[in-house]
């Protein structure tokens, strides 16, 4: 299994991907570390705590990560309601989040694992940002980083921002923190808005996870009803499950297509603040180990992977 931890914002759609990770058996998640992003940290991580009530897997460690940005002030994603997770009525948590601060909690973990670890990265930078700038030499305990966030602009998609016409929500919320993971020399592997908004799911199978799902199924299925209104709004007939893409990834490879090239995340231009810059020129070798998801191979097994995901829970 392939120990990993999860560095999220929950999220409608953060809750599906850890649905997703916890459910398989290639992965083994060792912690959850919050990070403010779609709401505020408190409400990001009392969601965090409640996902994995409803799943069952209290055992899981939660770590509260940043309160706020690098520089910005936080603000939250209008998309996911006034708690971050409006929509299905989740248990209330039973478990406290592990009184640690969150760069102990990397560093320790990091350096105790036998072998270099993955994080799956589903919010803004922010948390991974802090931890390299205090122990710089925990990179070399970081196998990779799965990252959902960004967006190749050389691509045609629907841009699905209210906060800026060059720049995805997460990094547009802490470009400084982006640009300095992107910069560390730590493969990273970027699943972008320009992938992630056409791997989604339509109404019809919304239903089939709401009848075929079980009992998470049908909190998923509620989960896509409020999600999939901010997406009508703008036009789509598909529902982005964003942060599920990269798990689904590091599952099976071979759902994605993936290019080696050079990304640089801008954080000082007035209307490029957040703007992932993926380098398309043919004829440019990569010089850093960035890599850009472009592709998903197949979205029906992509949706078949969440809903067998959802039925294995009891
Ligand atoms: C990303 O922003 C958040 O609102 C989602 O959870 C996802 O991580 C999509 O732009
Ligand atoms: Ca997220």
């Amino acid at each position: 299994k392939l120990p990993v931890i999860i560095d999220c914002d929950p999220g409608h759609d953060d809750v599906i991907a850890i649905t997703l990770a916890l459910s398989s058996d290639k992965l083994d998640v060792r912690g959850i570390v919050t990070v403010m992003g779609n709401n505020t940290l408190d409400n990001v991580t009392k969601n965090a705590l409640k996902a994995l009530e409803l799943l069952g897997r209290t055992d899981v460690p939660v770590i509260k990560g940043a309160v706020k940005p690098m520089r910005k002030e936080h603000v939250s994603a209008k998309g996911h309601g006034s708690t971050g997770l409006d929509g299905p009525d989740l248990p209330e948590p039973t478990t406290p989040v592990v009184d640690k601060n969150f760069v102990d909690y990397y560093y320790e973990v990091l350096s105790a694992a036998s072998e270099p670890m993955t994080i799956i990265a589903l919010g803004p930078l922010t948390n991974i940002a802090t931890l390299l700038f205090c122990h710089p030499e925990v990179k070399d305990k970081i196998k990779e980083i799965a990252y959902m966030g960004g967006a190749n602009l050389a691509c045609d998609f629907k841009e699905f921002s209210t906060y800026s016409r060059t720049a995805e929500f997460n990094v547009w919320q802490d470009a400084e923190s982006a640009s300095y993971v992107f910069d560390a020399g730590i493969p990273i592997t970027m699943f972008g808005l320009d992938l992630t908004m056409k791997n989604g799911v339509t109404f019809d199978e919304v239903e089939k996870f709401r009848t075929e799902g079980g009992r998470v199924g049908n909190v998923v299925a509620q989960l896509l009803d409020f999600y999939f209104k901010a997406h009508t709004k703008v036009g789509l007939s598909l529902c982005p499950i964003h942060d599920a893409c990269p798990v689904a990834w590091l599952i099976d490879p071979t759902l994605f297509s993936v290019e080696h090239r050079d990304i640089s995340v801008d954080f000082e231009g007035d209307h490029t603040y957040g703007c992932t810059y993926v380098d398309m020129r043919f004829h440019k070798e990569p010089t850093k180990p960035t890599y850009w998801a472009s592709d998903c191979t197949d979205r029906a097994r992509f949706v078949q992977m969440l809903l067998d995901a959802c039925k294995s829970y009891q």
